[in-house]
Parts: structure tokens; sequence; C-alpha cells
């Protein structure tokens, strides 16, 4: 299969129904994108395909041939963090930081679907993605500060 992540053209010898979360990790070495519960109830492993969170432990690699994929390490630029990043940092959000990656890229791609999110838009599209340490208040805060910047920019 051929694919684009973060930008660079990569191509991989895979069975057809590998899930991407492995694509991503063990053949493209690829590891800020983690695996949780495998079966699409933890969103650990969200990463954007064309655009839109999804879950890559759900999604064959078959199905993401020739996608555009993003993961944590593409989501800002080699010189500035994205503003769910910086965010992420000033709002001191995550504890032991294993769910963190998924909560950052689908809150990225929450703002990019809805710019000025209320909290019930946050709870609505952050619940699947489930954090161990409870750091839930402050992935709101966070997401709110970031929506703000990003409406300024
Ligand atoms: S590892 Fe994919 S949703 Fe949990
Ligand atoms: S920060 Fe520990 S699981 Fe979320």
């Amino acid at each position: 299969m051929q694919l684009t992540v973060n930008g660079q053209r990569r191509e991989v010898d895979v069975e057809d129904d590998m899930p991407l979360l492995w694509v991503l990790r063990d053949e493209l070495g690829i590891t800020g994108v983690k695996y949780g519960c495998g079966i699409a109830q933890c969103g650990a492993c969200t990463v954007h395909m064309d655009g839109f969170a999804v879950r890559s432990c759900q999604v064959a690699a078959a199905s993401a041939d020739g996608a555009d994929i993003v993961t944590i390490e593409g989501l800002g630029t080699p010189d500035t963090m994205h503003a769910v990043q910086d965010a992420w940092v000033e709002h001191q959000v995550a504890q032991c930081g294993y769910c963190q990656s998924g909560q950052i890229m689908q809150a990225a791609a929450l703002l990019l679907d809805n710019p000025e999110p209320s909290d019930d838009d946050i709870d609505a599209v952050m619940s699947g993605n489930l954090c161990r340490c409870g750091t839930y208040p402050r992935i709101r805060a966070a997401i709110k500060t970031a929506a703000a910047k990003l409406q300024e920019v």
C-alpha cells in the first residue's frame, strides 16, 4: 500500500487487513499513536485520515491505501506546535500521558469541524476518548483555549 503520513509518501508491503495502527507503529515506526483496546472503545489510537479523526485500530490497511494520514508527530510543524498542543501545555493536561495523543488528535479534528464548541459539543465528541487518569476537566479547558486562539488567527 501507499499512503502519505505526516506529509511524506510511504510505501509498505502488508496484509490488506492489517490495522492502520500497526502499519504506523510496526511498519513505519511512528509510535505517538497508541494501542489501548483494539476494539474502538478507548480512542488512544486516534489519527486523522483525509481530515477526519479515525480509530486506527479499526481501519484496515486496504482502506487506508492512498490516504493522507496525520499523527501527533505531524500535527504541528517542525517549528511550531498546533494550537491544541500549546493549550495542552498551558493547562498541563497530561498525567501519565498514555491517552493524550489520541485526545489531542480528536480535539484538533473537533475544532476543524466546529471552531466554537460548547461544553456539550466537547463532551459529545470527546466522550469516546477515555482517560484513566481523569484529565477530562483540563481537556475541556484546553479545547476552549485552543478554540479561542484559533479564532484570533
Ligand atoms: S486502541 Fe483503538 S480505540 Fe482503543
Ligand atoms: S493521562 Fe493517563 S490515561 Fe489519560
